[in-house]
């Protein structure tokens, strides 16, 4: 496994995570086989939150004996963007994983509602308070839209983001990639595969390693996906002339085509 560290927050993270959405559709005990196989074959950052059905509840399971072997990266929504709505997501978030603390606590924001969960009593303020009190590490931001985490990241309110990349929804690829450089913010891929819908899982994966981004956090709900990623994870080796003409192609169809839509990019939604 190759690791990166996630920008300024120092965290040493494997450049495959684990994104918890898709477990919450398995059984339990399918679950806790897929979460186990991704800890055993040295994925260490784990992306989930209360919002994706049982999903928290399954990894938990596993957090029981290996919370020690992994990072934890969580997102804590809530629609009033107040500061006692989050600490109480924040409070059943942990319950929920079976642990007293999370490496990472995400704010997924809008541009409309970021003024509201930073002034105070807003949810910036839970973070700011659960982080004084040794309960979250670092607080991250996550958006779909890039300009607005092009303004957000300049307030310096956090260390890490995460938003969609892949080969048919790379917009955070010039501005914003380039200032999560320059502020060394820690930079986490979502809807690396397109939630699925991407075609050759190796391609798509060595496209967003090859870019300025420290881990993808990848669906993952059989013990065959994970063994699949994590070999290539091993080797994101970069993309032949070849396979970026192929991908380039398959891009505007996606587009064309609006298949897809959903999977994060401003050209898709
Ligand atoms: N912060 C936020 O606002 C936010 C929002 C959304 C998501 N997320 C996080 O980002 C993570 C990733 O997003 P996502 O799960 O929606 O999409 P994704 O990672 O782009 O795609 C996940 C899907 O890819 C398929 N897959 C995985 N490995 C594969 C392989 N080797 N071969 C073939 N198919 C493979 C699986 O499909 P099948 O199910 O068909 O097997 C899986 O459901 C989420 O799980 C979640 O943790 C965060």
């Amino acid at each position: 496994m190759q690791y990166r560290i996630l920008g300024q927050t120092g965290l040493k993270v494997s450049i495959l995570g684990f994104g918890g959405i898709p477990i919450g559709r398995v059984d339990e005990k399918d679950a806790v086989a897929v979460v186990n196989h991704a800890l055993d074959m040295e994925i260490n950052f784990i992306h989930t939150s209360i919002t994706y059905g049982d999903s928290a509840y399954k990894i938990g399971k596993v957090m029981e004996e290996r919370r020690d072997e992994c990072l934890l990266a969580v997102k804590i929504g809530g629609s009033q963007r107040t500061k006692e709505e989050a600490e109480e997501r924040l409070k059943s978030t942990l319950e929920a994983l079976n642990t007293d603390h999370v490496e990472i606590a995400e704010l997924p924001i809008n541009v409309h509602d970021f003024p509201k969960a930073m002034r105070p009593g807003g949810a910036y303020e839970a973070f700011e308070e659960a982080k004084k009190e040794g309960i979250i590490d670092h607080i991250g931001i996550t958006s779909h839209d890039v300009d607005f985490l092009v303004e957000a990241i300049q307030t310096k309110a956090f260390s890490n983001l995460i938003t969609p990349f892949n080969y048919a929804a790379n917009s955070a690829k010039e501005e914003l990639l380039s200032l999560t450089s320059d502020l060394d913010i820690g930079v986490i891929a979502m809807k690396t595969l397109g939630k699925g819908g991407l075609t050759n899982p190796s391609q798509a994966l060595r496209y967003v390693w090859n870019h300025n981004i420290d881990t993808a956090i990848v669906g993952m709900n059989r013990l065959t996906e994970v063994e699949e990623n994590v070999a290539v994870a091993k080797n994101p080796r970069a993309l032949t002339e070849e396979e970026k003409e192929e991908l380039r192609e398959k891009a505007e169809d996606i587009v064309k085509t609006g298949r897809l839509s959903g999977s994060g990019s401003v050209a898709l939604r």
